[in-house]
């Protein structure tokens, strides 16, 4: 059997994997005992809302066993109901969403792959923001598009950098879109309106369509900050996806959504094009797609108690790491915290990790999102208080331990 040279992926899992499988196999054998002595593994990296309490009430869930479910219509961009809870969901925001610029996909991850086949041949090229999501270098692979990263720079602040997005473009021939994370995973990082501006001039100058994922955008960090960048603006072809997964807290209902936006000739072209390649998956379920309305007024509910939590985390961390060699960096807005470790003893990010899960605590390395020195270390601002309050004291310990040495 000969397989697919895109397919050939690493088989072995990486040492920072087996030093966690170990790490977590050592505390679940040793669960009893190490729960008496405090020391058992404290995971500082869930982003699965349902695995940190942050669920709905039992009654949404029977939302789905509608009788209505018992019959199918396939529709390739989703059902008209469905697609206007969508534009509903936008309408509360105050940005306007015709339902005929919607399509419905069972994940973000779904609708990327998708698209992207749609926008490139296998061997093109898209533009991907470095740090980053890791899972685009995945999706990339499985449709046969290179990813080619532009940089997002820190000075104190996350900020675009406009030299090497250019310099990007510019050595790309092959560029077919230029992909946003905003809020970026997993900086937090949201374009300003000048940065918004400035890629929606290079989209124009070199003929290509924005793929924005706004997955986080409901979830600001600060009060300040306006997480809805792109659709305002009618200059250029912009797919703006986002899902259940993180608006509703719902990641296991798989139903994710991209809208349109842009010329009017492109989006219609596109559109068309995404229908037929829709079609040919009708990856929506039925009973999820009668739910949306309800499940989209849920979110309003729950994303209250989500805020909470992300504010109340991003505070007590701030708090104690005052006057510690740890600096918490700054976000927009997002579920992801990300903290500078000092650079002591030769250690990486991944060093540092290592050493951190020998203390007791997990964390992701940076360079699991691409994130170069100095050494960082990523965190979930989801995680429950308590739990966050052990992690972050075992972090703190971990460090002055290793300063020490
Ligand atoms: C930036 C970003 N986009 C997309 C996704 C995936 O969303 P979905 O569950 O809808 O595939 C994630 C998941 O963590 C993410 O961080």
């Amino acid at each position: 059997m000969r397989l697919s040279a895109r397919s050939g992926w690493p088989s072995e899992p990486s040492p920072w994997a087996e030093a966690v499988a170990r790490a977590k196999a050592h505390a679940k054998a040793h669960a009893r005992a190490r729960a008496e002595d405090g020391n058992d593994l404290v995971d500082l990296t869930l982003t699965n809302p349902t695995a940190v309490g942050l669920v709905h009430d039992a009654a949404l869930y029977r939302a789905l066993g509608t009788e209505a479910a018992a019959r199918y219509h396939p529709r390739a961009r989703g059902s008209a109901e469905a697609r206007a809870a969508v534009a509903g969901y936008y309408a509360r925001r105050g940005i306007a969403v015709d339902p005929e610029r919607v399509l419905l996909y069972a994940s973000t991850s779904e609708a990327y792959a998708q698209l992207l086949a749609i926008v490139a041949d296998p061997g093109d090229a898209v533009l991907v923001p470095r740090p980053g999501y890791p899972l685009l270098d995945m999706l990339g692979d499985v449709v046969g598009v290179r990813r080619v990263p532009y940089p997002l720079a820190f000075d104190g602040a996350w900020y675009l950098d406009r030299t090497g997005l250019d310099a990007a473009l510019s050595a790309e021939p092959r560029a077919r879109a230029i992909v946003v994370v905003a809020p970026s995973n997993p900086t937090g990082h949201v374009p300003t309106a000048d940065e918004q501006a400035a890629l929606r001039a290079r989209a124009v100058a070199h003929d290509l369509p924005l793929l924005i994922d706004e997955v986080f955008a409901d979830y600001p960090l600060r009060g300040d900050v306006s997480t809805r960048c792109f659709a305002a603006h009618h200059d250029v072809p912009c797919v703006v996806l986002s899902g259940l997964s993180k608006v509703a807290a719902l990641p296991q209902l798989k139903l994710s959504w991209a809208v349109l936006h842009g010329p009017s000739a492109e989006v219609d072209e596109l559109r068309a094009r995404a229908e037929l390649a829709a079609d040919a998956f009708l990856s929506v379920s039925t009973p999820v797609q009668l739910a949306l309305p309800r499940l989209l007024e849920a979110a309003e509910e729950l994303q209250p108690r989500i805020h909470a939590r992300l504010r109340a985390n991003i505070a007590r961390i701030a708090t104690l790491v005052r006057d510690q060699p740890v600096d918490l960096l700054p976000a927009d807005a997002g579920w992801t915290a990300l903290l500078r470790l000092p650079s002591v003893d030769g250690l990486d990010d991944l060093g540092w990790a290592l050493r951190l899960l020998d203390a007791g605590v997990l964390v992701q390395p940076g360079f699991l999102f691409d994130l170069g020195a100095p050494p960082r270390v990523a965190m979930s601002l989801l995680t429950p208080p308590e739990v966050l309050d052990e992690g972050m004291t075992r972090l703190l310990r971990g460090v002055a331990a290793a300063i020490d040495r």
